[in-house]
């Protein structure tokens, strides 16, 4: 669990020197003057399911004039995903982890604007992010590559199509679903929202 805590402080200690910095998304500087204290969110896989163990945060920006509103997405993994030959999907579902945790009562993924029209086509391609299910994070960025260590690689990155408001729209109070390489779901977990309640 050391490992945890010490791979933690180092990613946030890179986060905050980053922080110090401009940020930019591929040519595009960004202002992070606009982070929203309220639209922060936490995810917490505590080793119960598979061993595995990781932090998933979510932080929003609002957005300016020269700006779209965005989510930074930080995703850290430091136990149970072992087999480096395997690419671990992992997304965002409909429902929130029912309290027995069993992770087939967190329904199907995220899609509030119905990218996949359930006829087996659908595909996340990157060069078209927009026709992506807002809650296909690893369709989007990638997956989580095994490490013989528990030690995968983190991923970070900013996905401007998630959205904070709305009962129907919200990606918060849903979970989080990891599944192996043939789609079994291996550990889900809660999106925990921190701060007050978001109005639409
Ligand atoms: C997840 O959140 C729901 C809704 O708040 C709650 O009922 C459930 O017990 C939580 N699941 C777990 C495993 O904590
Ligand atoms: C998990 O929930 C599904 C329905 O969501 C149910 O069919 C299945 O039997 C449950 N599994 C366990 C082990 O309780």
């Amino acid at each position: 669990m050391s490992h945890l805590v010490l791979l933690l402080l180092a990613y946030f200690g890179s986060l905050l020197v980053n922080l110090a910095h401009a940020y930019s998304i591929g040519d595009i500087p960004f202002d992070l003057s606009t982070i929203d204290t309220n639209q922060q969110a936490i995810v917490e896989f505590v080793g119960t399911q598979n061993n595995i163990v990781a932090q998933i945060t979510f932080s929003g920006f609002s957005g300016s004039a020269t700006q779209k509103p965005t989510t930074l997405v930080n995703v850290v993994v430091v136990s149970g995903l072992t087999d480096p030959t395997v690419k671990y999907p992992y997304h965002i579902h409909q429902k929130p982890v029912p309290s027995d945790g069993n992770c087939t009562g967190t329904g199907p993924h995220f899609d509030p604007k119905f990218a996949n029209h359930g006829d087996g086509t659908y595909v996340c391609k990157p060069a078209d992010l927009a026709n992506c299910e807002e809650g296909d994070l690893s369709g989007k960025w990638g997956p989580l590559i095994g490490a013989k260590n528990g030690l995968v690689t983190p991923q970070l990155y900013f996905d401007e199509y998630l959205n904070w408001k709305g009962e129907t729209t919200s990606f918060l109070h849903r979970s989080i679903v990891i599944h192996n390489q043939q789609g079994t779901r291996i550990a889900c977990a809660n999106i925990t929202h921190l701060g007050s309640p978001i109005k639409d």
